[in-house]
């Protein structure tokens, strides 16, 4: 399958009650990894942009808890597409090898992440060229 199609939005359960909402993120049910590590963003302004990278490795999948954000997307062979994340039951699923900037913080945005590997600085791409000459080798 095209990498850009594996990128999808993710509905979770929702269990709410009169006492409030509780959503549920199964490893391996919900999303189809094995969630190894979570990590959340919060306090970015809205002028500022995140990411800039992609991942050989990780898959990710982004949930904004609370606020807002956007997330463009970029394959690094012409494709891109933007996902707005603003609600907190809905999440989108990245694969590995895929160029990330996030953005459009709003003032309240929590932004978890879900990833499927531990934090190994090696496996980043951080130069866009660089990612370019990777994805068309
Ligand atoms: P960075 O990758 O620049 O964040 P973003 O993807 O939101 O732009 O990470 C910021 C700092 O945090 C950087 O010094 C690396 C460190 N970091 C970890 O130590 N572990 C992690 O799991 C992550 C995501 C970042």
């Amino acid at each position: 399958m095209h990498k850009m199609n594996k990128i999808q939005m993710l509905e979770f359960s929702q269990k709410g009650d009169n006492r409030g909402h509780l959503v549920i993120v199964e490893g391996e049910q919900d999303i189809s990894f094995d969630i190894k590590r979570v990590f959340y963003i919060y306090g970015s302004d809205p002028k500022v942009i995140r990411g800039q990278h992609a991942n050989r490795e990780s898959e990710f999948v982004l949930i904004n808890v609370a606020g807002k954000s956007k997330i463009k997307v970029k394959d690094g062979v012409g494709n891109e597409a933007i996902y707005c994340l603003d609600r907190p039951h809905t999440g989108v699923y990245i694969p590995a090898m895929v160029w990330k900037d996030m953005y459009d913080f709003s003032e309240d945005s929590v932004l978890l992440v879900l990833a499927s590997t531990h934090y190994d600085p090696g496996e980043y791409i951080r130069d866009y060229g660089e990612f370019v000459r990777e994805v068309s080798k």
